[in-house]
Order: structure tokens, then C-alpha cells, then sequence
């Protein structure tokens, strides 16, 4: 968090202002070009590897859409209110913490109710006693216009993806399966959100919607190329190490659709910097499923605040078109061309949350070297926030020129940064701590034999390069 926030990572919204609400994080500058650069890459390893589509729809959207989605009814979660101080809290949380009982989150309220009697549990802020647990809904509700007609935030991005889905089919001549993917942001009126960008009211997720054919899920001739993807499956407590073939032939994933998408993204994860001996796929059991998923397993990450969900990956059959179909009374079926039937297509998602992506990242690219007394961020190359630092060694006989020369070249192509405040040493240190990969220094012979060093961040080792091959060293390892 020091880091983040001395670095410019990221850091509170509206921290200036006393009435500023939990739950909202601004990314900085070095955030920012993180976060692109984790979204760049999940295009190329995923959008474009896999011929997928990109849309970008609304974030507000009308009520009809959540009451087919069924967030109007089901997207709550229980709460309990204190009669004195009016504290509320999240129940099913509070339960466990105070008793180290795992409470099931669609527990109902008179089960809530009778354990909070049983354990006498009382307010931690005022000690007063609860109402009874009520639901509470997660959406953001807000008016349209000056009737004050009723809509809401959406709260996963997919809705979008779902209700477009008819259009979407017809102008790109639909096949099946199609994956259409979207970046952008959801809304959630999270009861506790903690942790930063862990459970924020406000964040961004990257979805793929899969619509495919539910009698073709295993006729899906790309799988060969993942097959031999190592695979961590979490299965009923019990781990299993795999390849994506043999997932399958063992019954631990349940087709070729599955397991292709399950194994992209793992893939994806591999080249994050994200260590994945520390991360699993894990099936979640009927308690713990969203209420339109049938299948469900979340990529999870082990860090310093113990195992996060970074992506959902569900199986949400043909709950989402059924029901759009039904509410809107359009007819949502498409002809599969394939084998020429028509169909209701089911969908299977690899829901992605980004914040939580760059968290774990930091996370485990966090890195305390105590020998030479100084803190780096491991960072692949491909995204750190800054690839390349431009430092003069000293201000004077023309080394600032020539370092701001090579520094207007490299701006337009790379991440650079430039600085020439501080001692070299300190210089190095800051570019460490956001990660950047390579600091190239001008020094006196630069102006002999027009090379410059190259430190790499890791080793501390320096290297000469000519100022004209600059670019063919960065291309090869950025
Ligand atoms: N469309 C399915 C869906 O939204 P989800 O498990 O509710 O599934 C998917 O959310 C991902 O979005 C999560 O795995 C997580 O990474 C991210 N996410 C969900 N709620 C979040 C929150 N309050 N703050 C930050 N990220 C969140």
C-alpha cells in the first residue's frame, strides 16, 4: 500500500473531501499505464489469439434488463442492523468472524436470526442488539431523466453483451461458438469493501461471453492447441495438477469448450508475472455458485491477504437468453450453421476482474532486497509502467542534451521517463520501485564513442549499448 500510493499506483477518490465514500480508488500515472498494459495484453493472448469480438456497451441500463437477469431479486446480499447505533454489517461475515462458522451466503434470514440468538451476538461498535437480518440489494439504482424513470449501473458488465446479443449475431454473420468480449466498468454498493482494490463499489472487469451450441460443446477442433496446458484444479479439497486433456478425461472439467477457454486464460495468466504455482482453478460447490450458474470454477490467487477470486469461470447455460427472451418477448434463438439447427445458445464466461489483476500482480512482483537495501518491483517487461529510464550521469558537458535526445526518440515508441534530479543511485532506486525493467545512462563516454549503459533492474548489471541499437535491445526484450 506505501508503495502504491507513494509511487503512484493508486490511491483513495476524492481523499481530499471528509464526506468521501470507501470503495472508490483512483488509478495513477504509473497505475494507469499498468492497467492499459495488463489490458493490452489480455487482447493479444486472448481477443486475438482466439478471433474473438469487442463491444462496449452502456453502464446504465434499463430495470426490464435486471429484472430478466434476475439481479433484481437475487443480487442481495443478508444484512443486520444495530437497534442503537444503526450500524449495519454484512451477516453472513460477522457470523464467521465472531464464531469461525462458515455461514452459506444464501442462508436464510430466519436461520441468520437464530444463530444470532444463539451466540448472543451483539454490535462490536455499541454492543446493541440486531434487528432482524434483512436482504439488501448490491445494484446502484439511479433516474432518468426528468420523469425519474428507473435504471440502474450494471452490475457486471455482461448484461450488455447479453441484451446485444441478437444484433451482434446477425451483423457478424453468426457462427457458434462466438465469443464476444467487453472492457469496462461495474458497480456494486458493496456493504464492506476493503483492501483497496480487492472489493471496490466502483471497478473495472474484462468479460468473454462464449455462446455456443450446448450439443457441440465437445466438437471444437482449436482444443488440440491447448491440450497439453498444465492445469491446477481444486476439486472438492482436493488439488489436481493436469493437463487440459486429461482434465477433461478425468472428469474434472466437463468438455473441450470448457477446458479451451479454462486453459487460454491460464495461459494468459502465465506471462502476467504472476507466479502460478500460487494460483488454482477452483469448482465451486452449490452454495457458493451465482444464482445463473450451473457450472462454476474462479481462478483464484494466493497473496499477501491470503487466496482472491480474479475471474469467475461460469457456465451459465441458457439461463441469460431464456430470460431476456421472455421479459423482452423477443425471440432469441439463432440457426447454428454448423449443423443447421436452431438453437438457444448457452453461454460460458471468463469473467475478469482487473483491479484485482494489478493487485495481485503487485503482489507478488513485490520484492525486498535486503542485501542492497532497496525494493523492486519484478515486473515482466510488458508491463511495467515504465520500460526504460533516461538518466544523464551529471548535468554538465552536454550530457543532459544528448540524454533528452535519446529520450525524445524513445518517448514516441516506449514507455521512457526521464530524470536528472537526485543522485544516480536514488534515480535507479525510484525506477525500481515502479518497475521499470532497463535505466540507460549518458556518461562522459557517451560523448566519446556514442554508447550509453543499460542497467537491467534484477542482476544491478550494466552493459554498453550504441545509441543507434537502443531500440533493437528494447524490442527484443520488451
Ligand atoms: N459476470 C459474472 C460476474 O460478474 P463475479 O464473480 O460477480 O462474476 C467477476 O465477478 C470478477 O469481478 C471477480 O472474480 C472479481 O475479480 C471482480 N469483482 C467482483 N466484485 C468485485 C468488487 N466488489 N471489487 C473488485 N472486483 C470485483
Amino acid at each position: 500500500m506505501k508503495l502504491a500510493l507513494e509511487r503512484g499506483f493508486y490511491f483513495p477518490s476524492c481523499e481530499i473531501y471528509a464526506d468521501a465514500h470507501a470503495g472508490f480508488w483512483e488509478y495513477g500515472p504509473t497505475g494507469n499505464n499498468l492497467k492499459n498494459k495488463f489490458i493490452e495484453l489480455w487482447r493479444r493472448e486472448l481477443l486475438r489469439r482466439d478471433d474473438m469480438i469487442e463491444i462496449d456497451g452502456s453502464q446504465i441500463m434499463s430495470k426490464s434488463v435486471f429484472v430478466a437477469s434476475g439481479h433484481l431479486d437475487n443480487f442481495t446480499d443478508p444484512i443486520i442492523k444495530c437497534k442503537k447505533c444503526g450500524a449495519t454489517f454484512r451477516a453472513d461475515r460477522f457470523i464467521t468472524e465472531k464464531t469461525g462458522k462458515e455461514i452459506p451466503e444464501l442462508l436464510s434470514g430466519n436461520e441468520i436470526d437464530k444463530i444470532i440468538n444463539e451466540y448472543k451476538l451483539r454490535c462490536t461498535r455499541c454492543s446493541g442488539s440486531f434487528h432482524e437480518s434483512e436482504r439488501f440489494n448490491m445494484m446502484f439504482k439511479v433516474e432518468i431523466g426528468p420523469s425519474k424513470e428507473e435504471a440502474y449501473l450494471r452490475p457486471e458488465t455482461c448484461q450488455t453483451i447479453f441484451v446485444g446479443f441478437p444484433r451482434i449475431f446477425k451483423t457478424m454473420r453468426g457462427r457458434l461458438p462466438l465469443a464476444v468480449a467487453q472492457l469496462g466498468k461495474s458497480f456494486r454498493n458493496e456493504i464492506a469493501p476493503r483492501q483497496s482494490l480487492f472489493r471496490l463499489r466502483e471497478f473495472y472487469q474484462a468479460e468473454i461471453e462464449v455462446f455456443c451450441n450446448p450439443n457441440r460443446l465437445n466438437e471444437l477442433p482449436k482444443f488440440d492447441q491447448v491440450k497439453d496446458t498444465p492445469l491446477l484444479l481444486s476439486i472438492k479439497n482436493s488439488s489436481h495438477s493436469v493437463n487440459a486433456e486429461d482434465a477433461i478425461r478425468k472428469g474434472y472439467l466437463p468438455n473441450k469448450l470448457v477446458a479451451y477457454y479454462i486453459s487460454l486464460l491460464s495461459l494468459f495468466y502465465s506471462k502476467t508475472g504472476i507466479n502460478m504455482e500460487r494460483t488454482r482453478f477452483r469448482q465451486l460447490s452449490d452454495e457458493e455458485k451465482a444464482f445463473y450458474a450451473s457450472t462454476a470454477f474462479d481462478f483464484e490467487v494466493e497473496t499477501s491477504i491470503g487466496w482472491i477470486e480474479l475471474v469467475a469461470c461460469n457456465y451459465r447455460s441458457d439461463y441469460d437468453l431464456k430470460r431476456h427472451g421472455e421479459i423482452s418477448k423477443q425471440n432469441l434463438h439463432v440457426i447454428d450453421p454448423s449443423d443447421n439447427t436452431k438453437v438457444l445458445p448457452h453461454l460460458f464466461e471468463l469473467s475478469m476482474g482487473i483491479d484485482r489483476s494489478i493487485y495481485s500482480i503487485l503482489d507478488h512482483s513485490y520484492y525486498e532486497d535486503t542485501e542492497a537495501e532497496r525494493v523492486v518491483l519484478k515486473l515482466v517487461p510488458q508491463l511495467a509502467p515504465v520500460l526504460v529510464g533516461v538518466f544523464p550521469l551529471v548535468t554538465k558537458d552536454g550530457l543532459r542534451e544528448k540524454a533528452q535526445n535519446i529520450y525524445s526518440e524513445l518517448k514516441l515508441d516506449y514507455s521512457a521517463f526521464y530524470d536528472e534530479s537526485g543522485s544516480i543511485g536514488r534515480r535507479y532506486r525510484r525506477l525500481e520501485e515502479i518497475g521499470a525493467p532497463f535505466a540507460l545512462t549518458v556518461d562522459n563516454q557517451t560523448m566519446k564513442d556514442d554508447t550509453v549503459t543499460i542497467r537491467y533492474r534484477d542482476t544491478m548489471l550494466q552493459e554498453r549499448v550504441k545509441v543507434s541499437e537502443i531500440s533493437v535491445f528494447l524490442d527484443a526484450n520488451k
